[in-house]
C-alpha cells in the first residue's frame, strides 16, 4: 500500500480537511503514516491567516525536499503536494514560489486530488494546479470515516462578514451551507465509525442555513436538534460563533439539549469599541456581553473562550487596558491570542498607523499571562468535582487523555480500557492546561 503523510497547520477546519484528503486518496490504496520518512505521498495542508503560519511552509517544504532526495537514491518516487489556503491565496504563483511542489490543490478542490494525483503518476513532471472548482467539493467526497472518539464535521464554510484584518473571505470564498441531510448522514457514518462526539466546523458556524429535504433553509439550532436524535452520538460541539449572529433558539438549545456542551467559542478580538469597529466587526462591546450573559443564563456552568488580535493598526494603550478588561469581566476558561499580521489584500493591511512589532510582542505577553491566569482559576475551580470525561487516548506515559465537558484536558491513571468511554472521574488537581481525575 502507498503511504500519505499529512502536515496539517492552522485551524480546525483544516484538520477536517485533512481527513477528507485522506479518505478522497483511500481510492488510490493510499494508507495514512505518522512517518514522514516512508511516505511515498507528502502533502502539507497550509495556512493563511498570518504571516508567521505562511512562513512555516518554506521550512517544512525544505524537509520533505530532503526526504524525496533521499528517495530518490533508493530508486522510490515521491510526491508532493500543497494544499490549503496559501494555495488559493497564491494561485498559479504557488507552482514558481515552491518549485518543488508537484501538485497544489486550493481548499474547494480536495475531492480532484485522485484525480490529479493519478494524471501525476501519468505524466511524471508535469505539474498541477487546482483552485476553486464549480462543483460542490462536498459531493464528490467519499463516505466520512471517523478517526477516533471524537470528530470534526464541516457543516458550513466560507465567510461574508469580511472583518478587515482576515484573509479568509478570500481564501475560503463567500458562505457556502451543506444541505441539512448530508449533514445528518455524515454524522450517521462517523457515529457508525467510532465517533462519540462530533465537533459541527463553519468559519460562521451560526449562519448555517442548509436546505432541509423540502429545499427550505434550516437552522443550526434545528440542527442541534436533528442530530441529537443520533443514537451514539453523546456529545455535540460546534466553532466558531460570531458573537451577534447567535440566535436566541441556540441558546435555548444550550438549556434543553444535554448532549450539546456547555462550550462555546466566542471570538471578542478587542475589548475596545473603536478597534471593533476599525476591523469591522459589528458589534460594541456591550452587545458581546449581552451574549454572554444570555447563554450564561441559558447554561450557567458555560465555559467561554476567545480569540484576540493585539496590535491591531492604531490600538491606544487605552484599547489595549479595555481588552485586559474584558478578559477580566467575562474570566475566560481557554484562549487564543495573536499579534496582528497584516495580510495582503485585507483594507486593515493599508492602514497607516500599524504598531511597532515590539509593542505586539510585549502587549501579547501581558495579555497571555492574563488569560493564563484565567484559565488556571477556572481549572482549580473544579477540584474536588465530579465531570464527564470523555478519553480519547493514552499518552506515552501510560494515562489516559480525555476532554470534559468544557473541554479542558483531564488526565487519568486506568488500569482500564477507556478508550472512546465516557467516565465519571473526580478531580483532585488542576494546572492552566489540564486537570487530573481519579476514577
Ligand atoms: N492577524 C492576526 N490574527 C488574525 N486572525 C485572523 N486574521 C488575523 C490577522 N491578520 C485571528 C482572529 C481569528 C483567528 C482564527 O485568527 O483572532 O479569530
Ligand atoms: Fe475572518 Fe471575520 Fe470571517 Fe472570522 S468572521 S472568518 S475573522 S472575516
Amino acid at each position: 500500500m502507498p503511504k500519505l503523510f499529512i502536515n496539517t497547520m492552522g485551524c480546525q477546519m483544516n484538520v477536517y480537511d485533512s481527513t477528507r484528503m485522506a479518505d478522497a486518496l483511500k481510492v488510490l490504496g493510499y494508507e495514512l503514516t505518522d512517518n514522514q520518512e516512508e511516505a511515498d505521498f507528502l502533502i502539507i495542508n497550509t495556512c493563511h491567516i498570518r504571516e508567521k503560519a505562511t512562513d512555516k511552509v518554506f521550512s517544512e517544504l525544505g524537509r520533505f525536499g530532503q526526504i524525496k532526495e533521499r528517495r530518490q537514491k533508493e530508486g522510490k518516487d515521491t510526491l508532493i503536494a500543497l494544499a490549503g489556503c496559501v494555495v488559493q491565496a497564491l494561485g498559479d504563483e504557488v507552482l514558481r514560489r515552491y518549485p518543488i511542489v508537484d501538485i497544489a490543490v486550493g481548499p474547494q478542490s480536495y475531492h480532484e486530488l485522485p484525480e490529479l494525483v493519478t494524471r501525476w503518476l501519468r505524466h511524471k513532471g508535469q505539474r498541477l494546479v487546482a483552485q476553486f472548482s464549480s462543483d460542490a467539493k462536498f459531493d464528490h467526497l467519499p463516505k466520512a470515516q471517523a478517526k477516533g472518539p471524537t470528530a470534526f464535521l464541516a457543516i458550513q464554510e466560507g465567510c461574508d462578514h469580511f472583518c478587515s484584518y482576515c484573509v479568509v473571505p478570500y481564501t475560503r470564498g463567500c458562505e457556502y451551507s451543506r444541505p441539512l441531510e448530508d449533514v445528518r448522514q455524515e454524522a450517521q457514518q462517523l457515529v457508525d465509525t467510532g465517533a462519540v462526539e462530533i465537533t459541527l466546523l463553519g468559519q460562521n458556524v451560526d449562519c448555517w442555513h442548509g436546505k432541509d429535504k423540502k429545499g427550505q433553509p434550516s437552522t443550526l439550532a434545528e440542527l442541534f436538534y436533528e442530530l441529537s436524535k443520533i443514537e451514539g452520538l453523546k456529545r455535540l460541539r460546534y466553532t466558531t460563533s460570531y458573537p451577534t449572529d447567535i440566535t436566541k433558539e441556540v441558546v435555548e438549545a444550550h438549556k434543553s439539549l444535554p448532549k450539546l456542551m456547555p462550550y462555546i467559542h466566542l471570538p471578542i478580538q478587542s475589548g475596545s469599541d473603536a478597534i471593533l469597529k476599525a476591523m469591522n466587526r459589528h458589534y460594541t462591546v456591550e452587545d458581546y456581553m449581552c451574549v454572554v450573559q444570555k447563554l450564561k443564563e441559558a447554561r450557567p456552568d458555560m465555559a467561554i473562550s476567545s480569540d484576540f488580535i493585539v496590535g491591531f493598526p492604531g490600538e491606544t494603550d487605552k484599547d489595549f487596558e479595555d481588552t485586559l478588561a474584558i478578559v477580566d469581566r467575562v474570566a475566560y476558561a481557554q484562549s487564543f491570542s495573536f499579534k496582528y499580521s497584516a495580510r495582503p489584500g485585507t483594507p486593515a493591511s493599508l492602514l497607516r498607523d500599524q504598531i511597532p512589532e515590539a509593542i505586539k510582542t510585549e502587549r501579547l505577553a501581558i495579555l497571555q499571562k492574563r488569560l493564563l491566569q484565567h484559565q488556571k482559576a477556572y481549572n482549580k475551580s473544579y477540584i474536588g468535582k465530579t465531570l464527564p470525561v470523555l478519553l480519547t487516548e493514552k499518552t506515552k506515559k501510560g494515562q489516559w487523555l480525555g476532554y470534559s465537558p468544557y473541554l479542558q484536558n483531564v488526565h487519568v491513571e486506568s488500569p482500564d480500557d477507556l478508550y472512546g468511554k465516557i467516565v465519571d472521574l473526580r478531580i483532585t488537581d488542576a494546572t492552566a492546561s489540564s486537570l487530573t481525575g481519579q476514577q
